[in-house]
């Protein structure tokens, strides 16, 4: 009986989360990802063309994550990125900011960069940022790639940037991220496959809405019992 009334559906403070301000990050399928969804509509959009799956790469998600960083001040209108980080960049930059081993670094295959005045969920950053014209389609479409990597990340006030990267590097050969696969932690944003929760960026915030929801666990809890 007593375990049954403590048994706290665990989607009401997440739900409480939602309709804070950050959230928008905590509200996805996998875990407050919204990079792995990302990655999951890509999937099914290539498999429904009989292309392959394409593994998802937590290296590869982080240097696309360094990418729009990168490239922050550059959103032009029409969700286009007018951005060419240099070549070199992937390894002297983003390599050693993710704790990708440098060996590993494989062959970028292709990209898709767009950005938003503000985050929208990822099914609609999809259709109506990412790949929204035939030449976006085909590079989804390509069949070099053999993996992807999904990086995103919002600025205060400023616009959302999403970034895809493809690689045709061997699955768990490629950028490969130190630390048994964990890599360095990122203080904003978040990307596909990582082993760390996406990050608003806003401490404070962050920290106002754990106690929001806790007191409300607590008070959920004691009106139970
Ligand atoms: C961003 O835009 C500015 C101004 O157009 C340009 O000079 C700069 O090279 C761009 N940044 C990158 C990384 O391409
Ligand atoms: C696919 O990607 C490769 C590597 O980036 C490129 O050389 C090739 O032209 C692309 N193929 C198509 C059909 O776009
Ligand atoms: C794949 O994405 C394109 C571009 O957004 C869209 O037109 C098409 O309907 C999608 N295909 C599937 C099967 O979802
Ligand atoms: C995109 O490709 C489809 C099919 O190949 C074609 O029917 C359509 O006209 C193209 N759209 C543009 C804007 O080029
Ligand atoms: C890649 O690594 C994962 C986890 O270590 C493992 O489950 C998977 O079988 C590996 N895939 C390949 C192709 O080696």
């Amino acid at each position: 009986m007593m375990k049954k009334k403590l048994c706290f559906p665990d989607w009401i403070p997440l739900l409480l989360l939602c309709h804070l301000q950050l959230p928008t990050l905590v509200c996805s399928k996998h875990h407050g990802n919204p990079a792995n969804d990302l990655v999951e509509i890509i999937n099914q959009n290539r498999t429904a063309q009989k292309l392959e799956r394409l593994n998802d790469s937590p290296g590869l998600g982080c240097m696309a994550l360094q990418y729009v960083e990168l490239c922050k001040g550059n959103c032009s209108g029409n969700s286009a990125v007018n951005c060419k980080p240099p070549t070199d960049d992937f390894t002297e930059v983003f390599a050693p900011n993710c704790g990708v081993e440098l060996p590993t670094i494989g062959t970028i295959t292709g990209h898709i960069v767009g950005c938003q005045s503000k985050y929208t969920e990822p099914s609609l950053a999809f259709a109506n940022v990412l790949v929204k014209d035939n030449k976006s389609l085909s590079v989804l479409r390509n069949k070099s790639h053999n993996e992807v990597g999904v990086g995103l990340i919002g600025f205060h006030e400023g616009p959302f940037f999403w970034c895809v990267l493809f690689s045709n590097g061997g699955t768990n050969s490629s950028f490969v991220l130190e630390d048994r696969g964990e890599g360095i932690k990122q203080n904003k944003g978040c990307y596909s496959g990582s082993a760390f929760p996406c990050n608003a960026g806003h401490k404070s915030a962050m920290l106002f809405n754990y106690i929001i929801t806790f007191s409300y666990l607590f008070v959920s809890l004691l009106n139970q019992i």
